[in-house]
């Protein structure tokens, strides 16, 4: 049910020209300084092939420019590819992960045996296999003829040997994430959801505990089996627990996994329900970047929280006026339905801290956070402003994009109720991403605590030079960054 890529990850230390491949693609810069690296390398042995390209003007060099060279001689290679890098002084992680990642949507289209990628220095063996990997990947998997095929090899050419244990291990969570996203809620479910993070624990060597709707109900999580009622699908908790550091803190990650989100009662029309199997994105990256971390055996020690619920109308679903009580005691009036992901987090946020200090939660939480930062940038929300910045600042070190938002006391009204302690909605049209942020603080006790908003980027409507449309993964690299960084200096 859940496809993810068969594709051996390599690194060679041949020359360019020598590397046997299907297709063999090298990065050019942008301007007009002298080749260098692997692409002097394949401009020498080609009579100038790529320099004769510069020349002409069909090479300029532009970030993510591809152009093909069907038969090139000179390489051992069947096919060549000329990659714009973009100016050099601008690479980035992002930078470098695009265009190998556009290389690879470039051939994938058909079959293919061996992508070759030469990295312009080593330092970007990360950047390019994790690019790579997600160039291989695409939603047409249940086609009759799939439209994207996955290689048998990719080659990093020139890449540091010892960057592939991590290449793997995110290669791997982001396919994960991706596929979970892509997956028809058919088939992915709660119940499902939780026997792939059983499975990932098994194979990748962390500790899965799944809590049933009884065992849920029992540890007081009744606003977590408010919105959960109203399916006929049973709610999971799965708890992923992985250590690797005895002794030391924890870093809590906890996911929002609506696998299905109809709005409930607070019904949504055809145009905003279309793409709501994918509001198990959230939970989606916390298992794929806690796989990430347990593959490559960071030392550090992680408790992954996945709320999963479907999100449905009934005659048993949650009404527009219940009070539900949360497992802090706290209740909750339910003026809308289709506000369910802050009422699953609630509990799960509160089981995540009563067990550690440092928490982060995952989730499509709302589509005013779209209309505040657009499609390409998380929403975060902090109650501790340097958790906050490591947190920032490792989303910024994995190439992905974020920004803070406002959560001072002027905002508490956004959540006041008349008949319980908060309300789950009804503040009308403004502010709606932070009322979200505001809701959840009221769960987190004296945690230090971020809130994402993925709504944005965990979705793409369009392919894009760099991504295939559908789960885009996102936040699967910054989590296994977090993580990096946590072992030695939490905030
Ligand atoms: N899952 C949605 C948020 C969402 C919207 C994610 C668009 C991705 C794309 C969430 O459960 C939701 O429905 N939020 C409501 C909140 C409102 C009722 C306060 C929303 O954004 O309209
Ligand atoms: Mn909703
Ligand atoms: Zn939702």
């Amino acid at each position: 049910m859940i496809h993810t890529p068969k594709t051996a990850i390599e690194v060679s230390l041949d020359a360019p020209a020598a590397v046997a491949a299907d297709w063999l693609a090298v990065g050019v810069w942008a301007g007009d300084a002298p080749l260098a690296g692997p692409a002097a390398a394949v401009d020498a042995t080609t009579s100038g092939l790529i320099s004769k390209l510069r020349a002409s003007g069909d090479v300029t060099g532009m970030h993510l420019e591809l152009t093909p060279v069907l038969t090139p001689s000179g390489l051992a290679a069947k096919r060549l590819l000329v990659v714009g890098l973009g100016k050099q002084d601008a690479a980035t992680r992002a930078v470098l992960h695009d265009a190998a990642a556009a290389a690879a949507r470039h051939v994938t289209g058909k079959k293919v045996g061996t992508l070759a990628f030469a990295v312009p220095s080593p330092e970007f063996t990360l950047a390019a296999g994790v690019g790579l990997a997600q160039g291989c990947q695409g939603p047409g998997v249940r086609k009759t003829t799939p439209t994207r095929h996955a290689p048998d090899r990719l080659v990093i050419v020139g890449g540091e040997a010892t960057a592939l244990p991590r290449v793997h291990a995110e290669a791997e969570g982001l396919w994960l994430a991706r596929e979970l996203v892509n997956a028809p809620p058919c088939d992915l479910y709660p119940e499902t959801f939780a026997v792939a993070a059983a499975e990932s624990g098994r194979k990748h060597g962390f500790e899965v505990e799944v809590w049933d709707e009884s065992r849920i109900a029992a540890e007081r999580m009744g606003s977590l089996l408010g919105v959960a009622r109203g399916s006929v699908r049973p709610a999971r908790l799965a708890l992923l627990r992985y250590s690797g550091n005895p002794g030391g803190p924890t870093l809590a990650l906890v996911g929002k996994g609506v696998t299905f989100d109809s709005g409930g009662l607070s019904l949504k029309p055809t145009d905003g329900m279309v793409d709501m199997k994918g509001d198990m994105a959230g939970a989606a990256a916390v298992l794929g970047g806690v796989q990430a971390i347990a593959a490559q055996k960071l030392k550090v020690n992680v408790l992954g929280v996945l709320a999963l619920v479907e999100n449905m109308p009934s005659g048993t679903a949650v009404k527009l006026g219940d009070v539900l009580t949360a497992r802090n005691g706290k209740t909750i009036e339910v003026l809308n339905t289709d506000a369910e992901g802050r009422l699953i987090l609630a509990d799960a946020l509160c089981y995540a801290t009563e067990q550690t200090e440092y928490v982060v939660n995952f989730a499509t939480l709302t589509g005013a956070c779209l209309v505040a930062l657009g499609t390409e940038t998380s929403g975060l929300m902090t109650n501790n402003d340097a958790w906050g910045d490591q947190v920032a600042a490792a989303i910024r070190a994995a190439g992905e994009r974020s920004w803070k938002l406002p959560m001072d006391a002027s905002y508490d009204g956004l959540i006041k109720s008349k008949v319980a302690d908060m309300r789950n909605t009804g503040g009308g049209r403004w502010g709606g991403a932070i009322a979200g942020g505001k809701f959840l603080e009221q769960f987190v006790g004296t945690a230090k605590w971020v809130h994402m908003d993925i709504a944005g980027p965990a979705w793409a409507d369009n392919d894009s030079p760099a991504l295939d449309s559908g789960g885009t993964g996102c936040m699967v690299r910054s989590i296994v960054e977090l993580a990096r960084g946590f072992g030695e200096r939490p905030a």
